[in-house]
């Protein structure tokens, strides 16, 4: 074999062996899918398909630190999903595949996927009410009032602040797990070291943010796990 095709070949054993790990109960795609086509050009479909292993599977769950389905990420702002790839890649955020995903990505991935991720599966007609849908129960209420939770992430939890996350929809065991992290900020290898959410979340008990976590993740929301990959033919 001559150097290319064997560089060509190590490629695409590479991707699909991470894809392969990514996505071990996921159905098997062709292995071209994630073979960049050629070094420094690569797709969005090849920068992206590595999170449609994870992000892109309904229920897929996450095993650390806990079991948990993985967060939807499609709806969610290009501003937000590109600052929470940055805490990864910086180590503020610690979870490990993530952070290993995160480091691999220049600016200008982060760029394209986080826009992308933003209008994957959005329908534009689609109106979600300015208020949460539901009234929360009386051990909630309180709770939100006390952290003022809709000042930042908007009356229907789904209109935040630019650059703040969509919570509203958001699935609850991701939520609740994302809530206790902002409590461990120095722990070298769980949590989250955010000192807004932090200061949010360190005056609850995990009881509550459970609590928090279920009412919120009931909102009506336009975030998605969209199972399809898009460029797929
Ligand atoms: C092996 C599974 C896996 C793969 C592959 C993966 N992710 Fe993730 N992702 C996760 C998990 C689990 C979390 C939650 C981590 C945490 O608790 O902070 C997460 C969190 C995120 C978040 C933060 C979401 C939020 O609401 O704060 C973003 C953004 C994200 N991933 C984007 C991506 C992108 C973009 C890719 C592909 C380049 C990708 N992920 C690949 C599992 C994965
Ligand atoms: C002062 C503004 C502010 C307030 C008040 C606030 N948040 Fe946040 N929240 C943020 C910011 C900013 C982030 C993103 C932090 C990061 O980058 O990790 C965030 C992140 C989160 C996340 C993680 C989302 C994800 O996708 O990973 C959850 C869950 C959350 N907030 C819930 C709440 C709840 C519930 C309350 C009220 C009890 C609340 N927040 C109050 C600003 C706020």
């Amino acid at each position: 074999m001559n150097k290319l095709l064997t560089t060509l070949f190590a490629l695409a054993v590479a991707s699909v062996t991470s894809l392969a790990l990514a996505q071990a109960s996921a159905p098997a795609k062709p292995a071209a899918a994630a073979a960049p086509e050629a070094a420094g050009a690569k797709t969005l479909e090849a920068k992206t398909a590595m999170c449609v292993g994870c992000h892109g599977i309904i229920g897929y769950q996450s095993s650390f630190p806990e079991v948990y389905k993985v967060p939807k990420i499609a709806g969610q702002s290009a501003q937000y999903i590109a600052a929470a790839l940055g805490e990864y890649k910086k180590g503020e955020r610690k979870h490990p595949t993530m952070r290993a995903v995160a480091t691999a990505l220049s600016d200008q991935d982060v760029k394209d996927i986080a826009a992308y991720f933003q209008s994957l599966g959005q329908d534009a007609n689609a109106k979600l009410p300015e208020k949460a849908d539901k009234q929360p129960n009386d051990q909630v209420a309180p709770l939100l009032t006390k952290a003022a939770c809709v000042s930042c992430h908007g009356n229907n939890f789904a209109t935040p602040i630019a650059g703040y996350p969509k919570i509203a929809g958001q699935h609850a065991d991701y939520l609740f797990v994302a809530l206790k992290s902002y409590k461990m900020d120095s722990n070298p290898t769980m949590g989250r070291s955010n000192p807004v959410m932090g200061a949010v979340a360190k005056q609850f008990s995990n009881a509550e943010l459970k609590e928090l976590a279920s009412y919120v993740s009931s909102l009506e929301t336009d975030l998605k796990t969209v199972p399809e990959h898009r460029f797929r033919r």
